[in-house]
């Protein structure tokens, strides 16, 4: 009997194979995960096992081979625009300045510029954007640039962002403030969150859970509940790393 999960989001079941020069490769078999409201989940694992992939299975951009997406239950497979996606090289348009590329998917979707614009300019100095509206995206810093296709990510969607490596390529230290800003905006404005990331200090200082995934073929293989951080120790810490680091040794 089939068993539909009322969860705020879950996948069910999920196959997907690519073709590629005539060879057909299974890259997600059979994979099952789910996360309710409120949570912040993050997704480790290998090199191409399969993290993008997932995530744009969930966004709706492609469609898996076998599985269902569902949220609360209805099937949502292949939908866009349910949920707010930031792909892993999410690019601004060089021409458009920081308040045209945040309004874009508002555009896209026909809905009331004005009324998005004001919502926009009361979140500005929250994403720390307030003085840099005018600016196009080779006048930004790489830390600025992520924070803007965040806000244009959350601007396009629910409360629920997939987020896929939005922190790499930033020098350590923009990484670790960006990080804790992270943290804010997620309480702050109550979201639910995907994020694949391969650091795992940043997986532990901002989940609730991590999700461990292997390759050939990508599967959840291990799900690791993170304690509250006020009551995470040194040395619960260092055990959490230390089995993160035992699935993968490469990390
Ligand atoms: N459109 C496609 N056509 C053919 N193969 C693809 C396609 N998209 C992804 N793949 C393959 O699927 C596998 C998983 O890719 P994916 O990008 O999901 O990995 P990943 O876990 O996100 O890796 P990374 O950590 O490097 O970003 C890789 O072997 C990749 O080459
Ligand atoms: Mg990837």
């Amino acid at each position: 009997m089939e068993t539909r999960s009322k969860s705020l989001l879950s996948a069910e079941g999920i196959r997907k194979s690519f073709l590629f020069r005539g060879s057909v490769s299974t890259v997600l078999d059979n994979v099952n995960f789910s996360i309710e409201e409120g949570e912040f989940v993050s997704i480790i694992g290998p090199s191409g096992c399969g993290k993008s992939t997932f995530l744009e299975l969930l966004a709706g951009i492609t469609l898996p081979d076998k599985g269902v997406i569902r949220s609360y239950g209805a099937d949502i497979t292949g939908k866009t625009g349910i949920l707010g996606y930031m792909p892993q090289d999410d690019l601004l348009f060089p021409w458009l300045n920081t308040l045209q590329n945040i309004l874009l998917p508002v555009k896209v979707k026909g809905r009331n510029t004005s009324q998005a614009t004001k919502q926009i300019e009361a979140l500005l100095p929250l994403f720390g954007l307030q003085n840099h509206i005018g600016y196009h995206p080779h006048q930004l810093s790489g830390g600025l640039k992520q924070r803007v296709a965040l806000l244009r990510t959350y601007m396009n969607s629910t409360k629920v962002l997939l987020l896929d490596e939005p922190l790499a390529n930033l020098d350590s230290l923009t990484r670790s403030q960006l990080q804790t800003w992270l943290k804010t905006i997620v309480e702050t404005l109550k979201l639910t969150v995907i994020l694949v990331t391969h650091d795992i200090d940043e997986a532990i200082l901002l989940s609730n859970r991590i999700e461990l995934m292997s390759k050939n073929p990508g599967n959840f293989t291990r799900s690791i509940k993170v304690p509250v951080q006020t009551a995470l120790e040194d040395s619960l810490q260092i055990e959490l790393k230390n089995i993160i680091k035992a699935e993968f040794l490469e990390l």
